[in-house]
């Protein structure tokens, strides 16, 4: 089938791309020329692991094209995929002027039968939005399904080829079956492909994503009750997580969840349950808990320090807002960096993919290094901010001989409390035992 995506973001390049990787010839349309440019130069504008083979592969085959001319883009397309922002608004709410300023343009350009699907994070009652804007300047018929995407970031490609399910919101007979056909080849194994109406499609991916964040907010009020009574998060963890009711995966606790995706939808399903005048009590602390989650160490780091940071050398490990990705959209890093800064300490930091990406926003106020333990000679202390694999079994005895302090803050309980006791570190984590040497 051809189809175009309209968006080459983190959902859109992976949307495109396994698209086109079960045989579809696909189409992505960026307004941001010299990323279209790279992409159609064969650079991978993102870092996601697997994505780079897919998409050369379909790139050398043909399936896969970019262009700036939406046009051009959407010209023989039969299904249109709109994958573009959805940020938060100055009251929280998403802001649709992107979904809806492509659609207005889109109504302008219809000539033919097509279904436009809305795979953005959109409040409830977008699809209606869509189609009313796309009916201003287009006469003829066209559908406008929901269709949420549920990838992370970091397992994007595995997730989006093998998802655990699809929704499919619509209530067009002629829509379901071409989005039914699309979607065939990733649900062989049997995994469900959920239709429904528009509404309940759109509400059901911010339902996710608040739940979501809710069990890591829940996970981070136990672990400080944790610290109160001197019980140990890890342990309380496990011993929930084997119930299957509650299951084991989201109850981990740590610095705060962050990135493109929780922060904006809990704050706008809070939004739009208020703009209904219901007050979603849960959700306000949901967020309220992961705003103190976010800069919770620093206090702490500055108790250690007998409240002046001033001149402290701090190492950071991690800079993404979670591993195996370089997106640093609302990462807790940076919000860390921004109280060290404030408080006169200096900040060396390291992260895998996501240096690039932090470099270009804030410049050198910081220091960037090649790999993790070139952060650390003279460091006071070293802050672990996102659990990169690589972070979990370092050269604890090369790292004692490097820091001026062995003294680490761990924000995402990476290391075993006995190991850092053997080990003579100063050690605190979240939700566990402090470790003095
Ligand atoms: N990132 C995730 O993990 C994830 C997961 C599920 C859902 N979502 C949702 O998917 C949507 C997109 O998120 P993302 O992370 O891919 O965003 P992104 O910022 O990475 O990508 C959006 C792209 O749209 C392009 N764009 C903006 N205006 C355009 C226009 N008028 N025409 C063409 N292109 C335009 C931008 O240049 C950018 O490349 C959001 O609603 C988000 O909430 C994101």
């Amino acid at each position: 089938m051809k189809i175009a995506v309209i968006g080459t973001g983190y959902v859109g390049l992976v949307t495109g791309t396994c698209f086109a990787e079960t045989g579809n010839n696909v189409t992505c349309v960026d307004i941001d020329k010299s990323k279209v440019e790279k992409l159609s130069n064969g650079q991978v504008t993102i870092y996601e692991p697997g994505l780079e083979k897919l998409f050369l592969r379909n790139q050398r085959e043909g399936r896969l094209k970019f262009t700036t001319n939406l046009a051009e883009g959407i010209r023989d397309a039969k299904v249109i995929f709109l994958a573009l922002p959805t940020p938060p608004g100055a009251d929280g709410s998403a802001d649709l002027k992107f979904i809806l300023g492509v659609a207005e343009d889109i109504g302008k350009i219809l000539t033919e039968y097509k279904v436009l699907v809305d795979k953005s994070t959109v409040p409830v009652g977008t699809a209606k939005k869509v189609h009313d804007t796309v009916a201003k300047n287009y006469k003829g018929d066209f559908d406008v399904v929901s269709n949420p995407e549920f990838l992370r970031e970091g397992v994007a490609v595995e997730d989006f080829m093998k998802p655990d399910r699809v929704v499919i919101g619509t209530e067009s007979e002629k829509a379901r079956k071409l989005m039914g056909e699309l979607y065939a080849p990733f649900v062989r194994q049997g995994n469900p492909v959920i239709y429904m109406d528009e509404k309940s499609a759109e509400l059901t991916k911010y339902a996710a994503n608040s739940f979501l964040a809710a069990k890591i907010s829940f996970m981070n009020e136990i672990a400080r009750l944790c610290e109160l009574f001197g019980a140990d998060v890890d342990m309380v963890r496990r011993g929930m997580g084997s119930d299957d009711r509650i299951g084991k995966r989201f109850l981990f606790s740590g610095i705060g969840y962050g990135g493109s995706c929780f922060p904006k939808d809990v704050q706008a399903l809070v939004k739009s349950a208020a703009d209904a005048k219901y007050n979603f009590k849960i959700l306000e602390a949901v967020v309220e808990v992961n705003e103190q989650q976010k800069i919770y160490f620093i206090p702490r780091i500055k108790k250690y320090f007998s409240n002046n940071l001033s001149g402290k050398k701090i190492a950071l490990w991690g800079l993404a807002f979670k591993p195996n990705t370089d997106d640093i959209r609302e990462a807790p890093a940076l919000y860390i960096i921004d109280e060290l800064l404030k408080e006169g300490a200096t900040v060396t930091a390291f992260d895998p993919e996501a240096m690039k990406n932090v470099k270009d926003l804030i410049g050198d106020k910081i220091k960037f290094t090649e790999n993790q333990y070139e952060a650390l000679p003279g460091c006071d202390a070293l802050i672990i901010a996102t659990e990169w694999s690589e972070f979990r079994t370092p050269d604890f005895e090369k790292m004692a001989g490097m820091m001026n302090n062995k003294v680490i803050f761990d924000g995402r309980n990476v290391f075993d409390l006995n190991q850092m006791k053997e080990l003579g570190f100063y050690y605190e984590s979240v939700g566990r035992k402090t470790i003095v040497p």
